[in-house]
């Protein structure tokens, strides 16, 4: 078969029952901003690599668990961190009933049983982590298991996502391009305001009015980036703003609690955040 024949790649297998475990079974709710997922199901069809860029709380991971639930994959998710050795993804040799068993690591499942891998933050993880998926992500799609002597041909239905803020990184941290050209690259950033605005009042269970002046507000401290804050408020905080005033907290204390206090320690910058609420909640 051509390797350019469109649609090759069916879902082919049957879930087993470690799978079954990692099937999102109730649709997530994802409101959709442009054209991702048609790109998405489209990398997926190929089986191309996908990397998600983009700012915190802006929808990454809430599209992936999407995406599974749309493809009907299982899903497993790994967030990286500075602790997280390639042995850790992989797998261990464990010691049971006077036994040394292997128990496999959560990329070893994922490769096996056909699902897609979520490495939530991969700059995070350890130099070696890269060597296990460079061979995993290009054409080869295998893993290799060196303590146990075993090279894994991936399941057809397996797919590999990263994430990546690039707001975060150092040069230090910075992703390889050897392992960036890996993948094809999706950046994600805060919806549309209307869109936020629907996001907002459907996930902090708001009016559409209540939700749009959050979202007004979090355009204003976007703004005012530049003068200081790191990155600004994400969707994310605007919904806990929402659920606060849903529980009767006022409109300026679920703000400050939730959109203004975790920005910045900067003093001056948090009056001018107070200045911001009570402009758009002046009632
Ligand atoms: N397009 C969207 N449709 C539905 N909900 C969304 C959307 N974008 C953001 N959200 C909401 O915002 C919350 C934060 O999004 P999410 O956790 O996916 O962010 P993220 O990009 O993965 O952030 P981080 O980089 O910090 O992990 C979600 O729990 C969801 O409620
Ligand atoms: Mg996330």
């Amino acid at each position: 078969m051509s390797t350019c024949q469109q649609g090759e790649n069916k879902v082919t297998s049957n879930f087993g029952r470690d799978a079954h475990a990692h099937v999102i079974a109730i649709e997530p709710y994802y409101l959709s901003t442009g054209n991702e997922i048609e790109l998405f199901e489209a990398s997926y069809d190929a089986r191309l690599p996908v990397m998600l860029k983009g700012l915190t709380g802006c929808g990454k991971t809430r599209f992936v668990e999407y995406m599974a639930y749309r493809l009907k994959r299982p899903l497993i998710t790994i967030s990286c961190h500075e602790d997280l050795f390639a042995s850790d993804l992989l797998g261990r040799y464990l010691l049971m009933h006077e036994e040394t068993v292997w128990v496999d690591g959560p990329l070893t499942q994922a490769v096996r049983m056909g699902a897609i891998c979520y490495l939530d933050e991969i700059v995070e993880a350890r130099k070696d982590t890269t060597v296990v998926i460079h061979p995993l992500s290009d054409n080869r799609r295998t893993l290799s298991i060196d303590k146990k002597g075993e090279i894994i041909r991936a399941h057809p239905d397996f797919l590999l996502v990263i994430s990546y803020n690039p707001g975060y990184q150092s040069v230090l941290k910075d992703l390889k391009q050897s392992t960036r050209q890996r993948f094809v690259s999706m950046s994600f950033t805060y919806p549309e305001m209307e869109k936020e605005a629907a996001i907002v009042s459907h996930e902090g269970c708001i009016d559409a009015e209540t939700a749009m002046r959050l979202v007004g507000l979090a355009h204003r401290v976007r703004n005012i980036r530049e003068h200081g804050l790191a990155e600004g408020a994400s969707t994310r905080l605007l919904i806990y703003a929402a659920q606060l005033m849903n529980r009767g907290i006022s409109a300026k204390d679920a703000c400050k609690i939730a959109v203004c206090l975790p920005l910045t320690d900067d003093e001056k910058l948090q009056e001018t955040l107070d200045e911001l609420i009570t402009d758009i909640f002046y009632d």
